[in-house]
């Protein structure tokens, strides 16, 4: 059976990816490796907007949250978590970890951070070190805004580090990391990126760097300053993946980052206003571009629409936590194009319409196809 990827990560992987990692292995040391690398940085940076260092760990994106926390705190360091989901919860649960305080903003799943709510929370807690937040909150869709807190911890604390886990933003929405005052910048290879999962990114400022050298360290693998001295991976790269990395950044590179984002822009809208035609309900206040969460409607599970959508081939995801069965989540970041949608929706329509859901029939996939018409 043909499988149709439609889930927030893993996402799908253009074939010219696939074959450029399918090329015979090279010794890491070598200059040939050497310079792959250091090219595949200098693109990375490109799609992260960044001037900053951007260091590649062999890991899942969490490795990298681990090391944006390890490397920046000290135990009994203080910081802001903000939590409006799953990825804002690992953010309390990794700071906790390290022996830290997560002073955590706590947001109804499918609503977003308030500036103030930051500021307030950096002015009656002493000594903030760190805000630790996502760009995207992957397990409602919603997106954060991150710029508005940026600039105010520009303005007002400049001295606290700025974390944002960017990981179903970059390269899909145009996340400004150097005009936004991002000091650390995390993404993952099994996203936007277009690339089986393996690889963490992580951009850091000249102001985190000087935060990380300060601190005692409580880390050995996830060594920023050391990834950065060593220039192309302190341990054993993730050799192939890295090649993937070098050849999909350029395919982004290639299509224009103002496409990509507005390519994002208009499968996100197509995606929403298809299922608010079918009468159904967004999960998020602030809807990200990178994926769409969707209640499920009354009586029926989320977990009977996706396990149906699969048997037709498509795997959507379900929601996470308390979220479990009540939500279903549509991808639409990376390589994705307008048939994606337009397959998806038809198969969700006659999902919905098999569970005896069966209002506005047909209304979904046509305001699709007009959004699309509209372009
Ligand atoms: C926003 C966000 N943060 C963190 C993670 C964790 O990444 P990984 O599973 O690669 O460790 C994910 C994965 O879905 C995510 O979407």
């Amino acid at each position: 059976m043909k499988r149709y990827l439609m889930t927030p990560g893993p996402t799908p992987v253009p074939e010219e990816v696939t074959l450029s990692m399918s090329k015979p292995i090279i010794h890491h040391r070598t200059d040939e490796f050497k310079g792959i690398f250091k090219e595949t940085v200098e693109l990375a940076k490109r799609v992260m907007q960044t001037e900053n260092d951007v260091v590649i760990f062999a890991s899942s994106g969490s490795g990298a949250m681990e090391a944006a926390v390890s490397n920046v705190l000290n135990e009994g360091d203080r910081a802001i978590t903000v939590n409006a989901g799953k990825f804002g919860e690992r953010w309390g649960k990794i700071v906790k970890a390290f022996g830290a305080e997560a002073i955590e903003l706590t947001y109804e799943y499918g609503d977003f951070a308030k500036v103030e709510d930051i500021e307030n929370a950096i002015k009656n807690n002493k000594d903030i070190k760190a805000v630790y937040m996502q760009a995207s909150e992957t397990s409602t869709g919603t997106f954060h805004p991150i710029d508005e807190i940026g600039l105010m911890l520009k303005e007002k604390y400049p001295d606290v580090v700025f974390v944002v886990d960017g990981i179903t933003a970059y390269g899909a929405i145009d996340v400004k990391t150097d005009d936004w005052n991002i000091d650390i910048g995390i993404t993952g290879s099994q996203k936007a990126l277009m690339l089986p999962p393996g690889l963490a990114l992580l951009s850091v400022s000249e102001k985190a760097k000087n935060v990380i050298r300060k601190n005692k360290n409580r880390y050995f693998y996830f060594d920023i300053l050391g990834e950065i001295e060593a220039k192309a991976g302190k341990f054993t790269p993730a050799v192939s993946l890295v090649v993937g990395l070098n050849t999909s950044l350029k395919m982004i590179l290639d299509e224009g980052l103002d496409n990509v984002f507005k390519r994002h822009e208009t499968l996100a809208k197509a995606t929403r206003e298809a299922v608010v035609a079918l009468g159904l309900e967004l999960l998020s206040k602030r809807p990200a571009n990178s994926l769409t969460a969707v209640k499920s409607p009354e009586n029926i599970s989320s977990t009977d629409i996706i396990t149906k959508m699969k048997e037709l081939g498509v795997d959507i995801s379900n929601g996470q936590g308390s979220l479990k069965g009540k939500i279903f989540r549509i991808a639409h970041l990376g390589y994705f194009y307008k048939p994606d949608i337009l397959m998806c929706i038809s198969v969700l329509e006659m999902t919905l319409k098999k569970l005896g859901y069966s209002a506005k029939f047909g209304e979904g996939i046509k305001r699709a196809m007009e959004i699309f018409l509209d372009e």
